[in-house]
């Protein structure tokens, strides 16, 4: 299959991820069919789209017909069923394994059998998600960062039968929606986030230590290092849920203690301070 034979791409859980996929994909000229379970998450996931493409065209990167012709490209959809003719499909649902599990096996059967199926699992082996389908090979790990319309970055991960097609398939429509990616083989989180949460989760001990406050430990590494924003912003960012459970991959998956989540990061997810998501992580949000 050729990249620009892809005319529909279905996209599977329209939370924070999923939406900023589905914008990409349009962005990219394909047909977006977005699932979810709930028409209030896809209103809200529609919602957030608009809002984006506005703002390109507040700034005159982009144009109202623009704006408008991606929106229509989005279908937004609450039966599985309905993403049957897509072309290739991008899972992007809860980081859980079981959940992920059942919709690919799902999934397998009623998209047709040459198409491909990514999951954006942060952290999940791509070799066990791709064992549930009866086309391993036509399975691989398309992992883009938050925000996904800003983002250059997609990592690329090829589980223990992704074919060389797959990886050259998924890597030519990444490059048609303008990101760059890079491939890596599959073992707990990855290449991103295998550096990237320790750097989080230490910054976190930092606080529980006292060894400096939230602001300070953000501002050493905005400013100290260059970052564009802070470890503890940046985990607010991506939910602290969602980096307690990639720590858990990198610990229980690699074995080596020095991935034990920090207990802080274990308390603001049992008191439900999750991050930008719920108004409240290490900062506060209106
Ligand atoms: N959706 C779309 N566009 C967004 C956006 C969003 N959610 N958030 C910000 N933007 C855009 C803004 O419109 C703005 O556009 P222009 O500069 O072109 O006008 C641009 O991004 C910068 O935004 P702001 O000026 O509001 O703020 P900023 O300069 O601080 O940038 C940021 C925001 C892009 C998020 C930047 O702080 C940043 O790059 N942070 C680091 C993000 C990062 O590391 N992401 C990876 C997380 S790890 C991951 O995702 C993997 C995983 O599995 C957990």
């Amino acid at each position: 299959m050729d990249v620009n034979s892809i005319q529909t791409v279905a996209v599977i859980g329209a939370g924070t991820m999923g939406n900023g996929i589905a914008q990409v994909m349009a962005g990219a000229g394909c047909q977006v069919l977005l699932y979810d379970t709930g028409q209030a998450v896809l209103d809200r996931a529609l919602a957030t789209i608009s809002g984006n493409l506005e703002r390109e065209v507040r700034k005159a990167r982009s144009t109202e017909a623009d704006r408008e012709a991606a929106l229509g490209r989005i279908r937004a959809v609450t039966c599985l069923e309905a993403v049957a003719p897509a072309d290739f499909l991008v899972e992007a649902a809860p980081e859980d394994f079981r959940i992920k599990a059942e919709l690919f096996g799902k999934l397998d059967t009623l998209c047709r059998p040459e198409i491909i199926l990514a999951s954006n699992t942060s952290s999940l082996s791509i070799t066990r998600l791709a064992a549930v389908t009866r086309r391993p090979d036509k399975f691989i790990g398309m992992h883009f960062m938050n925000p996904a319309p800003v983002m250059q970055l997609v990592e690329l991960i090829r589980g223990l039968a992704t074919s060389d097609q797959a990886c050259q398939l998924t890597r030519a429509l990444a490059e048609r929606a303008g990101k760059t990616a890079v491939e890596v083989n599959d073992f707990p989180g990855f290449v991103a986030n295998r550096v990237l949460m320790p750097m989080i989760n230490e910054a976190v001990y930092c606080v529980m230590e006292g060894v400096g406050t939230v602001e300070a430990v953000d501002a050493v590494m905005k400013m100290g290092m260059n970052h564009p924003m802070g470890p503890l912003a940046l985990a607010d960012l991506i939910g602290l849920d969602t980096c307690l459970s990639i720590l858990n991959v990198l610990h229980e998956g690699l074995g080596d203690p020095k991935y034990r989540p920090c207990p802080l990061l274990k308390k603001l997810v049992d008191a439900g301070r999750l991050g930008r998501k719920t108004g409240h992580g290490f900062y506060k949000y209106s």
